[in-house]
């Protein structure tokens, strides 16, 4: 497998420099490419392996793209409350939030990740769904495209199920964006791996790191 610019990257690279990637150009992504990253998301580990992901991929379709107009509500709501609410000043960071928010119409592919249950909302459900999601967007980076896990669906949760014949015992655990990379993305920005490794007992260095 290789990246767009055909530079193939190994499963390490892939996991050190998969970042969420909310600027896009307008190209679409080829069925085939689609196809083998949904493949790659679906290799993913689940309690009891029941395997309870499911994948609704929202594109050009009829109803598709009237969710992706409910979902571009709700994504500038949501950023408009997070911009003032966690007070974010002016910024590279605030900017590309907007554009993104703002083109959300444009984005070439959202995947809603669902989780069908087979008992009660747990809280540990998402342990089932989100190595999965996690997996679509390594894929997605093995190929070049760039793609970010969301939560402002959740806005527009209601309207998105009468409108994508979602059951009520489905979960909408999260709204994928997907698309090429334009312009520029800086590296990972994470903390020190020894301020988040104890060893032998809570708050204990790892001194072998
Ligand atoms: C559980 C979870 C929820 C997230 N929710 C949102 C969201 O609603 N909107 C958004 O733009 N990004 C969202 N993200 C992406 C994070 O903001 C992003 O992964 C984090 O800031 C690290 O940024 P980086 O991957 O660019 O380094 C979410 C990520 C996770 C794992």
């Amino acid at each position: 497998m290789s990246t767009a610019d055909d530079q193939p990257i190994t499963l390490l690279e892939g996991l050190a420099t998969t970042r969420a990637i909310r600027r896009y150009t307008d190209a679409e992504i080829p069925d085939a490419d689609l196809a083998t990253i949904l493949w790659h998301a679906g290799r993913a580990p689940s309690g009891s392996n029941r395997q309870p992901f499911r994948f609704v991929v929202l594109r050009t379709g009829d109803r598709a793209v009237r969710a992706k107009a409910l979902l571009g509500e709700a994504f500038r709501a949501g950023w408009n409350a997070k911009r003032h609410g966690d007070g974010y000043r002016p910024s590279a960071f605030a900017d590309s939030m907007q554009r993104y928010v703002d083109r959300f119409e444009q984005t070439p592919v959202v995947v809603l990740a669902c989780l069908e249950r087979y008992r009660g909302a747990s809280p540990y459900e998402g342990a089932s769904v989100y190595p999965a999601c996690q997996n679509l967007l390594l894929a997605a980076r093995a190929f070049g495209y760039g793609g970010a896990l969301t939560m402002w669906h959740l806005g527009v949760e209601d309207e998105l199920r009468a409108l994508l014949d979602i059951p009520v015992d489905v979960a909408l655990s999260a709204c994928i964006t997907l698309g090429v990379p334009e312009g520029r993305h800086g590296p990972l920005k994470r903390k020190p791996v020894d301020e988040i490794v104890f060893d032998d007992a809570w708050g204990q260095r790892a001194t072998w790191i």
